[in-house]
């Protein structure tokens, strides 16, 4: 017999199903979209010292570094390279591995959960080998402890076993060099700083460098591009290479829709226009910050993490992300009473300036 409720129970079943294989098509598609963001940004990483845009000094040094350790024979010393994200420091230490013709094995601090973990990646090393430790000053203590005799002695002692059964096995280690990254420097502690022969921080990049690394990646994108429009890029990526080359790619699907024959500075105002990205390239969490200031606090002097809970972000994002920009362009003051708004800020987003001072 025809059983109407049994129909009716299919239903909603029906519509889960169909539901979730969209949900799942979603996946799939960001999935999708993430590797072949991850792939682009392979092909727009610099392989060598030479084409690696900017940074002279810390360049120039590290050529230095690279030669002598070649002519010993010898691993380059450690590497302590720190600044905001999205500087370059992992395409620095790709080429710093490059160069020395060496190979590098990647990881980050919270990826090595165990001081085990990273006594299995020591393992894996050959002589001159670098290992990478990405986002470094996140190591559970334990795990960095390991680290102190590695780097220094070239072995580690680890406890087998347990109870009254346990003892040290005294592991040696080839020599090799240890590149860590990390965009908050003063929470690395003072032992594993002090490890580091070689300390760098990456400065924001200028303008003009800037345009080099669009117009670069423009032309692995087989992307015609004018100068005045690498310039209108450059300008508003905030002395970044990774926003640099992500609005580079936005702007490129909109001169491609807009039938554009090559981006000039006309269709990267309309594509910045869209985004909401400023002619100072602050975008809207920058906006946010900075009136959450001005509306609530007088434009300061305020604590990060009273900032941090009106606007919802996190302060640890808010201290790494938004912070050193707005600071590097003078439109926030740190004071020891808390962060103020510059005049400057005021004047950018046509707010007349009053101060608390
Ligand atoms: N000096 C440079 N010249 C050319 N392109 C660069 C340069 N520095 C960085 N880039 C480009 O910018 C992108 C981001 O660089 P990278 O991933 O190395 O930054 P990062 O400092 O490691 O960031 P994070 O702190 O988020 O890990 C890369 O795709 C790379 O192509
Ligand atoms: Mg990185």
């Amino acid at each position: 017999m025809y059983n109407v409720t049994s129909m009716n129970e299919k239903e909603p079943q029906f519509n889960q199903w169909y539901e979730s294989t969209a949900a799942d098509d979603q996946l799939l598609r960001d999935a999708q979209a993430n590797e072949l963001e991850q792939k682009e940004e392979v092909t727009l990483r610099p392989q060598l010292l030479n084409d690696y845009i900017g940074q002279s000094a810390l360049k120039e040094e590290l050529r230095v570094y690279i030669t002598a350790a070649k002519q010993r024979e010898e691993a380059l010393d450690h590497v302590l390279l720190f600044g905001p994200p999205g500087l370059g420091k992992t395409t620095l230490a790709m080429i710093i591995a490059n160069e020395m013709a060496v190979h590098i094995k990647t990881t980050s601090g919270p990826a090595i959960e165990k001081p085990g973990d990273l006594v299995a990646v020591l393992n894996e090393l050959e002589p001159g080998d670098i290992l990478f430790i990405d986002e470094i000053h996140r190591l559970a203590t334990n795990v960095e402890e390991i680290l102190y005799s590695a780097m220094e002695d070239f072995y580690v002692d680890i406890m087998v076993g347990q109870g009254p059964t346990a003892r040290a096995v005294h592991f040696p280690l080839p020599p090799f060099t240890l590149i860590g990254a990390t965009t908050r420097p003063g929470m690395l502690s003072k032992p594993l700083r002090d490890r580091f022969g070689i300390i760098n921080s990456m400065q924001y990049y200028n303008a003009d460098e800037l345009q080099q690394i669009v117009t670069r990646s423009a032309d692995i994108f087989a992307a015609p591009i004018r100068s005045e429009g690498a310039l209108a890029i450059a300008l508003r990526s905030r002395g970044t290479p990774r926003i640099a080359n992500r609005l580079l790619k936005r702007v490129r699907d909109f001169a491609q829709v807009q039938g554009k024959k090559a981006i000039d500075k006309m269709i990267v105002d309309v594509a910045l226009k869209k985004l909401r990205v400023d002619d100072k390239g602050l975008d809207e969490t920058d906006h946010k910050f900075l009136q959450t200031m001005i509306d609530f606090y007088n434009g300061g002097p305020v604590g990060l993490n009273t900032i941090s809970a009106n606007i919802g972000e996190e302060s640890e994002t808010l201290e790494t992300m938004v912070e050193p920009y707005l600071l590097q362009i003078g439109f926030l003051q740190r004071t020891p009473r808390g962060r103020v708004v510059t005049e400057q800020a005021y004047q950018h987003l046509g707010i007349p300036y009053q101060t608390n001072f």
